[in-house]
């Protein structure tokens, strides 16, 4: 069995052991997408809590791309020295870093209605916003974004890029046919679904260059009706993985929530594990697995044969300290409840934190 403070190479990143913290919205950045001192106490926490790789929360790769408020930019040059300082403060503490370059596609729009129309790959009946089809010269331009923007995280200290090809966004829609109504070289069939993927992953890696590690954030399947199947996912993942891909977190596609709220009387459910089982018996790159994780006891089960890393957020935005608890031999279970309120305070434009902390703080003040 892995130990879990074993350190683990990812296309020659030593990262010190199998924790990684999953990508999480932190709604730190200005409203122009610049990190800020937030930003950079939060980063900072996480790297000295003793995490192995801390992924940056989604940072959007052009400005129709951002989803959400208060999120890292990386579509310009000027986003870059905000970011040095995130990866200057992760490396202070011995954590590795990497930024999650994404785009939201057809769930852009939620930030600009009215002002602009977002785009995605088909033209969707009775989603909840307005939105078009991109043409042709719209998803090669924004493959080109991809890009650009691994170039700027490798400038800004990055020790590698996370592709978001999950939660139903940009990269995600592409991939499922619930989304992906295509008939031209973009869509139509699996191997067309997932060329955006391809072709992504190919700029990204000419843009960083051989031997910088560029990982993928991944759902394997839909689960709606109609959505796509384990198989498609998995020969999608098969297809990056021979194109050069060096690691892959899984998680998961359209149908359900990345943040499960688990119910009380089975606190130790973990959403993925059987698709990441699933990736690691196809690829032969390092898979991390995310989603549910809270006791010491479930990861090193994990390590042992379902994955080489054990992704984690709400756990960590309630202690940040918590690998570091674990490492120094109290291995109660992380004290995080998954009752999503940490998700309260980003909606209202403010830095993230642990809602239950703060209704306890509230509660103490009351008396
Ligand atoms: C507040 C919050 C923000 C999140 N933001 C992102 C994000 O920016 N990118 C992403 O891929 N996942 C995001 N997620 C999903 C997490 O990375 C993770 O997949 C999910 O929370 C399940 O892991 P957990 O049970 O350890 O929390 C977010 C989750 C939360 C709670």
């Amino acid at each position: 069995m892995a130990n879990p403070f074993e350190p683990i190479t990812i296309a020659g990143m030593e990262v010190r052991n199998r924790f990684q913290r999953s990508a999480t919205w932190d709604a730190s950045a200005t409203d122009d997408g610049e990190a800020t001192d937030k930003s950079v106490e939060i980063i900072g926490g996480l790297a000295r809590g003793g995490v192995g790789l801390i992924v940056t929360g989604y940072a959007y790769v052009s400005d129709e791309g951002k989803a959400a408020r208060r999120q890292y930019g990386i579509s310009h040059d000027r986003h870059i020295e905000g970011l040095r300082r995130l990866t200057n403060v992760a490396h202070d503490h011995g954590a590795r870093i990497a930024a999650q370059i994404a785009h939201g596609g057809i769930n852009s729009g939620l930030l600009f209605r009215g002002a602009r129309v977002a785009i995605g790959p088909s033209q969707i009946e009775g989603h909840h916003w307005e939105h078009r089809a991109m043409t042709a010269d719209e998803v090669e331009a924004t493959v080109r974004d991809f890009a650009a923007a691994a170039a700027r995280a490798r400038e800004a200290g990055f020790d590698a890029v996370q592709l978001h090809a999950a939660h139903g966004y940009l990269m995600n829609q592409f991939l499922s046919p619930l989304t992906n109504r295509r008939t031209d070289e973009w869509g139509g069939s699996p191997e067309k679904r997932r060329r955006f993927h391809v072709e992504v992953l190919r700029a990204v890696r000419q843009a960083v260059g051989d031997g910088y590690p560029v990982l993928v954030k991944i759902g394997l399947r839909d689960r709606s009706e109609g959505g796509m199947t384990l198989d498609e996912g998995l020969a999608a993942l098969k297809a990056l993985a021979a194109e050069g891909l060096s690691a892959a977190e899984i998680s998961t596609g359209i149908g359900t929530g990345s943040t499960q709220t688990s119910r009380p009387e089975d606190p130790e459910r973990v959403y993925f594990r059987e698709d990441a089982a699933a990736a690691k018996r196809a690829v032969d790159i390092p898979i991390a697995l995310v989603g549910g994780v809270r006791s010491f006891a479930t990861v090193e089960s994990i390590l042992d044969g379902d994955a080489d890393m054990v992704s984690l957020s709400r756990p960590l935005i309630r202690e940040n300290d918590l690998i570091a608890r674990w490492q120094r031999g109290d291995r109660a279970p992380a004290k995080c409840l998954s009752c999503n309120k940490c998700f309260e305070f980003g909606l209202r434009g403010e830095p993230l934190e642990c809602g239950e902390e703060y209704r306890l703080r509230q509660e103490a003040k009351g008396g």
